[in-house]
């Protein structure tokens, strides 16, 4: 089945932002929505070299609470693409032993994409290899103010002591509450910035930035930064000591 994950020492939980699809698409003459489907085509690539990588959970940002503003061409294209993404990749998921989960909110997502989103998640819970996390109408901000939400109503309904709320307590409200925090959070493209991704969750992790256009990035590319994961520690214990 090819699903058991590698123990390398390497980062369990890796955290990508898929940046460029659509500068990659204008260097082709191609409309932006060429680069999206270039752009899924790499995930597959990914989600298959998570298990020989050690990586054990794979986080991936598909689609922003910003993203809406993009043209209506654009958005409606990329939510085509999910669908389309998501109920062809399904069964493979099975048989790759892929758990899928999705974070973000899906209110504003239209209802036949959230019952692929739940019926993916339904069909793959029982798997056991990589978890594959996929990020769509997600920010950070828009899920702590969630979670605020709910916490605010456990307080209100008498079920928790606003006195007991610490550090470990605001976790278990955020949409990633079963998924352990990232380890290492890659960025294609060439930008510097987190936009609004895992904020919470990534206070310890290390980032990568690379200029590689997401529908370029290949497996060993994703095997290079995996394998250099902690190496600046390392190098700083060794001017240290
Ligand atoms: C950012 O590139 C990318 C996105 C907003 C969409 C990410 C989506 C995919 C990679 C498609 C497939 C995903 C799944 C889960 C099937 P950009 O358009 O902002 O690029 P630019 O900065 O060059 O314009």
């Amino acid at each position: 089945m090819g699903s058991e994950t590698k123990n390398t020492g390497g980062p369990r939980h890796v955290a990508i932002i898929m940046d460029g699809n659509g500068r990659w698409a204008q260097a082709r003459n191609r409309p932006r929505l060429f680069g999206h489907h270039a752009g899924a085509r790499r995930v597959r690539e990914i989600v298959e070299a998570c298990p020989e990588n050690g990586v054990k959970y794979l986080t991936i940002f598909a689609f922003s609470t910003e993203n809406w503003k993009r043209t209506q061409i654009e958005v409606a294209g990329l939510m085509s693409l999910f669908r389309r993404y998501i109920s062809k990749e399904m069964k493979d998921f099975v048989k790759r032993n892929v758990r899928v989960r999705f974070i973000g909110d899906r209110v504003r997502l239209d209802e036949k994409l959230r019952g692929l989103m739940d019926e993916a998640e339904e069909l793959t819970s029982h798997c056991t290899g990589t978890n594959l996390t996929i990020a769509l109408n997600y920010g950070a901000r828009d899920e702590v103010a969630r979670a605020t939400q709910r916490l605010a109503r456990d307080v209100a309904a008498g079920k928790l002591d606003p006195e007991d709320v610490d550090e470990e307590t605001l976790p278990k409200y955020l949409d990633t509450r079963v998924l352990p925090d990232p380890d290492l959070v890659i960025r294609t493209s060439g930008e510097a910035r987190i936009s609004n991704f895992l904020l919470w969750q990534s206070a310890y992790a290390e980032y990568e930035f690379v200029d590689t256009l997401w529908p370029d990035f290949s497996a060993e590319e994703f095997h290079k930064l995996v394998s250099s994961y902690g190496g600046r520690e390392r190098r700083f214990g060794g001017v240290q000591s």
